[in-house]
């Protein structure tokens, strides 16, 4: 584009007007105008629902925020950029956030290795980041402006090895994971660790990396050590492929999994072979719980019909933690944001009540999923980590009461008491091929919004 000399007189003005940059601590904050915040997410690529889901939570509470007056009498404004599920990307979009658009936070990524990408931008530059799903421990571990909204892997891992074990009464399981994500390798450890110290074996592990179609030489040899179930922490993509296969290869018993199955899409990608098999989460759409069915009726409303995900209510409670802080803060430079942040105690979110403990990490309950007949979550139970107390008025799950526990790190405080035997579905799907690597509706690209 060519610049007319008018254009470049407006330019020099506007520079020679330019307030000073907002947010990196040292630069202060201005004190008119539109707050910027900067998200990063995966809206394009094989984990799209990730991002397109978390921007649809984020852009809900933007809403309300700023149609109830904004924060300190300021409008919020979100700066989002995709990353195509890349890891050097979320660094770039990080980097080009910051130094460029002067953003005060940062909200992002879900996936771990991303956001671990992104906190080696946001704390050497003070500029506060908070995850509102990434649950490996090693991304709040990057620094002490780095916060999640979400509980951590090492719960995660446990949840599941217990309601596997002592809900299903399965003793032999085999474990595949994505050698290239630190959220999969992390869980896989968590879970092996839990599943031995409860008596449980683990008869077989393969790897795989993301991305990858075949599977099927890793699931040849997991069904000759004769497993239970399949633990299989990965995404969603890969997830609904390794179902497939399973079945494929004889393998009938159930797969179990962890929060990275949550989307849309699994099913469409898997289809029946996933019936019938269990993964942990944040919530449940089903979940009585006052609050919850008011953020799901709020949702669908403002998203034609559309039931929020976890990743959805997940990222409405990121941005509400944040701006909460943003609205107490004494002002908006980094430091003083990141040190309200780090006193966040009971913030009313609709997955838990998030009190901020010394690594920046909450901690709140878990639910256990079944994948039904035509892809819908069956609710089974709901897990808390000690010192987490149902709120009154807050019914947990029809099968699970919270009770004092004896558990690790942190300790569960509700034992599932479901006993349903797994039921699977037992052949190959006829459902369509996955949809792999194809952009799911949104543009790639920055994607600027109101
Ligand atoms: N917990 C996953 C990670 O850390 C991300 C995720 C969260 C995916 C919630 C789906 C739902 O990588």
């Amino acid at each position: 584009m060519r610049r007319t000399p008018w254009a470049i007189a407006a330019l020099a003005l506007a520079l020679a007007c330019s307030k000073k940059p907002e947010g990196g601590g040292a630069t202060g904050a201005t004190t008119d105008g539109p707050i910027k915040v900067g998200e990063v997410g995966s809206m394009t690529g094989t984990e799209a629902t990730f991002g397109i889901s978390s921007d649809r939570g984020i852009q809900m509470r933007v809403k309300e925020v700023n149609g109830a007056g904004g924060i300190k009498n300021r409008q919020i404004q979100i700066i989002a950029l995709d990353d195509q599920g890349k890891p050097e990307e979320a660094a770039t979009a990080a980097t080009r956030l910051i130094s460029s658009e002067h953003v005060v936070a940062l909200l992002g990524e879900v996936a771990s290795t991303r956001s671990m990408f992104m906190a080696d931008k946001a704390q050497p530059a003070k500029v506060p980041m908070v995850s509102p799903s990434s649950t490996n421990p090693k991304v709040t571990g990057k620094g002490d402006y780095i916060f999640r909204a979400c509980f951590i892997d090492p719960f995660q891992g446990y949840v599941m090895a217990k309601f596997a074990t002592d809900n299903l009464k399965l003793k032999k399981f085999a474990i595949l994971k994505d050698v290239r994500n630190d959220y999969s390798v992390g869980l896989a450890q968590n879970f092996e660790e839990n599943v031995k110290k409860m008596g449980g074996q683990i008869v077989a592990t393969e790897s795989y990396s993301n991305g990858d179609v075949d599977f099927k030489a890793q699931l040849t040899n997991m069904k000759a050590s004769q497993p239970d179930a399949l633990y299989v922490p990965g995404y969603y993509t890969d997830v609904g492929l390794v179902a497939r296969q399973a079945r494929e290869v004889g393998i009938t018993v159930p797969l179990l999994g962890g929060d990275g199955w949550d989307s849309e899409k699994l099913y469409e990608i898997g289809g029946s072979a996933l019936e019938g098999s269990y993964f942990s989460n944040h919530y449940s759409v089903d979940d009585p719980s006052p609050r919850i069915q008011e953020f799901v009726g709020k949702f669908k409303k403002e998203y034609g019909g559309q039931l929020p995900d976890s990743l959805a209510a997940q990222a409405y409670d990121a941005a509400g933690m944040l701006f909460e802080a943003m609205q107490k803060a004494p002002d908006l430079t980094g430091p003083n944001i990141r040190s309200t942040l780090a006193d966040t105690k009971g913030f009313h979110g609709v997955t838990g009540d998030i009190t901020l403990d010394t690594q920046r990490n909450p901690l709140k309950p878990a639910v256990v999923l079944q994948v039904a007949k035509g892809g819908k979550y069956d609710f089974v139970t709901k897990i808390y980590p000690e010192g987490v107390k149902v709120a009154a008025g807050e019914p947990s799950s029809p099968t699970a009461r919270p009770e004092g526990n004896t558990a690790p790190n942190p300790s569960p405080g509700t034992v599932p008491t479901t006993t349903r035997t797994p039921a699977v579905g037992s052949s190959s799907s006829a459902q369509s091929a996955a949809t792999t690597g194809q952009p799911q509706g949104v543009p790639s690209g920055e994607q600027p919004k109101k």
